[in-house]
């Protein structure tokens, strides 16, 4: 990975990541892409920025060839609870922006990224330590744009040769920008809240277990699963990945530690609720760490004490 261009570079994870990369890699090696742009964003005012919508395939190409990445890392997709309200688009965007962006990695020769997500899973998949290989049959559109994507993603390596690479992400907390229509967003919407009104209404039910990660383990995670050797990765689409797994009133404990006036209430969502219920409580990561070495550095009062430092420095709540 030399030269990335990342679609969807505006969302919470593509900021930080873009962020990350031209750092790592030099700003002139980063093209960060988005269908909007924040004229003030640092994603759009540190380095290369270009508007794109992943489902215009030949604006896609044009850019592609203009820039010569060896590395597509594609974040462009609507999120659970948001594709759960427009089914039909969620579709089309996830779906058909994806083939897209695989046929750009086939004929360009691309190493490809995409995330997958706990959503990938169902009802009747194993609820404690998921394995890597189960039961997945999502019911939500979202999952099932996760499962399809996992598939398309195996058949362009092993009928195409296309390098595709993949996570399972749980729900990601992070302090730079804000999950958007997410069903675990309310893991990173409860700091905010407690911090500037000491008091969060919590729309996913007291008891409901998520797999959880902090940014920095994803940003982790991500690079080193696109520098791990090709011939390691037998289960490239898509590996488990999981830092931490808890209930909404377990998160609220930890945040109580330091603000002990702090209360959550719960005003349950039934979409979200529904969609939380068909996810598993905890994945198993045992595979990732064996075949490409993944580990996470922040369990839950470590992310909890660094996420409350982090937002008091941007001055929320003050
Ligand atoms: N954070 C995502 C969501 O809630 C899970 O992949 O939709």
């Amino acid at each position: 990975m030399n030269r990335v261009l990342i679609t969807g570079s505006l969302g919470q994870i593509g900021s930080e990541l873009c962020t990350f990369l031209r750092q790592y890699l030099g700003s002139d090696n980063v093209l960060a892409t988005d269908i909007r742009k924040i004229e003030s964003h640092p994603v759009c005012t540190n380095g290369n920025f270009k508007i794109l919508d992943v489902l215009d395939g030949d604006n896609f190409e044009k850019i592609v060839e203009e820039f010569k990445p060896d590395t597509l890392i594609h974040l462009a997709a609507l999120l659970s609870a948001t594709a759960e309200k427009n089914p039909q688009f969620a579709w089309k965007l996830n779906i058909d922006g994806l083939f897209t962006a695989l046929e750009i990695s086939k004929k360009y020769n691309l190493k490809f990224f995409i995330p997958s997500s706990i959503a990938a899973f169902g009802d009747n998949t194993p609820k404690i330590d998921t394995p890597q290989d189960t039961i997945q049959r999502p019911s939500s559109m979202y999952g099932i744009t996760k499962v399809s994507g996992e598939l398309l993603c195996d058949y362009y390596h092993t009928k195409y040769g296309v390098d595709t690479r993949s996570l399972r992400l749980p729900g990601i907390i992070s302090y730079d920008t804000l999950p958007g229509g997410g069903t675990t967003d309310y893991a990173v919407e409860i700091f905010y809240d407690a911090l500037s009104k000491g008091l969060y209404k919590c729309y996913i039910d007291e008891n409901s277990s998520m797999d959880m990660m902090y940014m920095p383990d994803t940003i982790k995670a991500i690079v080193q699963l696109l520098e791990a050797p090709s011939e390691n990765l037998k289960h490239r689409n898509a590996y488990n990945v999981s830092a931490m797994s808890f209930t909404p009133k377990q998160i609220a404990q930890s945040i109580k530690k330091h603000l002990p006036n702090f209360e959550i209430v719960y005003e349950v969502d039934p979409i979200r609720q529904n969609i939380a219920n068909s996810w598993p409580d905890s994945i198993n990561s045992d595979c990732a760490k064996n075949e490409w070495g993944f580990s996470a550095d922040y369990k839950l009062d470590e992310m909890v004490e660094d996420m409350l430092a982090k937002l008091k420095e941007k001055g929320i709540g003050c």
